[in-house]
């Protein structure tokens, strides 16, 4: 017999060894968690699976990770001025993720050609950086950045303004960290999904702005992209519950005018505003802890 949402409760001693390898007794480690999380699913609440909950060992080789994650956008933010080309900031991603014995998850990730992400104005992701691309005063650009270290994965971005821009542009790259930070306050246990991506969306569109729809976050640390993928533009109340050890990206895409998008015909990557207006985003790797959260990557 199956249930109306295929999954029963998880059945283990108390005094055998966690499922998480924690090395403590099931007892004493998730039971609480499991048994709270089952209820909550007979309900018709979206619950993590095992894979996604993380425990302390799997964080500090993710924490590794992204200390060059970090270092790579450092040194970014330090060096990006109007006349460095897109191509000179895949090559500086390169020098340090490997200096630091790290490997650019991007390079080769289903066919990226490059190791990081360079999107400037109505580019809203996944530019690809190019030896022709010259940075000039005004543009806006996010530089995604994601590390491979000892097989574990970190994922962060941030958005920079070269020179002087105009007040609508600046204003534009505000909001969009205003969202990031106002997305993760939600974040803690027990706390739903759609809770951190309802303050996202409502603190964009009160600003005049739309959230991009069709592209959102993701689970990351044992794999680049893991479940759950992160949607801004949930309700609030909606969406998966949140556990401690859970990793995962706040990345929204916020547009200045229509939340439609398309990709590049021609390279198959590049992703573009569907009216042309600008578009930015940043992106933060965070952890759910026992007492609300900690940012991993930023
Ligand atoms: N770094 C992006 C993210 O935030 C993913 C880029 S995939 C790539 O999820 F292949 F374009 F690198
Ligand atoms: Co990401």
């Amino acid at each position: 017999m199956f249930n109306k949402f295929g999954y029963t409760r998880f059945k283990m001693n108390p005094s055998s060894p966690c499922w998480c390898k924690s090395g403590k007794p099931y007892g004493n480690c998730h039971k609480e968690t499991d048994d709270r999380l089952y209820d909550l699913q007979r309900i018709g609440v979206e619950i993590p699976t095992h894979e996604m909950i993380k425990n302390h060992e799997i964080v500090s080789k993710i924490r590794l990770s992204a200390k060059i994650n970090i270092a790579c956008l450092d040194y970014v933010e330090k060096n990006i001025g109007a006349g460095v080309t897109t191509e000179q900031i895949n090559q500086w991603i390169n020098e340090i993720t490997h200096d630091m014995g790290g490997i650019p998850a991007p390079l080769n990730y289903e066919g990226f050609p490059k190791s990081v992400c360079t999107s400037i104005n109505s580019e809203v992701c996944h530019g690809i950086p190019s030896k022709s691309i010259v940075l000039k005063e005004g543009d806006i650009i996010n530089v995604d950045c994601s590390t491979i270290r000892n097989g574990y994965f970190s994922d962060s971005s941030r958005m920079f303004i070269i020179g002087e821009t105009s007040p609508e542009r600046k204003k534009l790259v505000e909001v969009a960290r205003e969202c990031v930070y106002k997305g993760l306050e939600q974040v803690k246990p027990w706390a739903f999904m759609g809770d951190m991506s309802n303050a996202i969306k409502s603190h964009a569109r009160s600003n005049g702005y739309s959230v991009v729809r069709d592209i959102g976050g993701h689970g990351c640390g044992v794999e680049f992209h893991e479940d759950p993928y992160v949607s801004y533009v949930l309700r609030k109340g909606t969406g998966m519950v949140l556990v401690p050890g859970m990793v995962f990206t706040i990345e929204p895409m916020i547009n200045a005018g229509t939340h439609r998008i398309y990709t590049d015909p021609h390279n198959h990557w590049t992703v573009y505003t569907d009216d042309g207006k600008d578009s930015a985003q940043w992106e933060i790797q965070v952890l759910v802890t026992e007492t609300g959260n900690e940012v991993l990557t930023w």
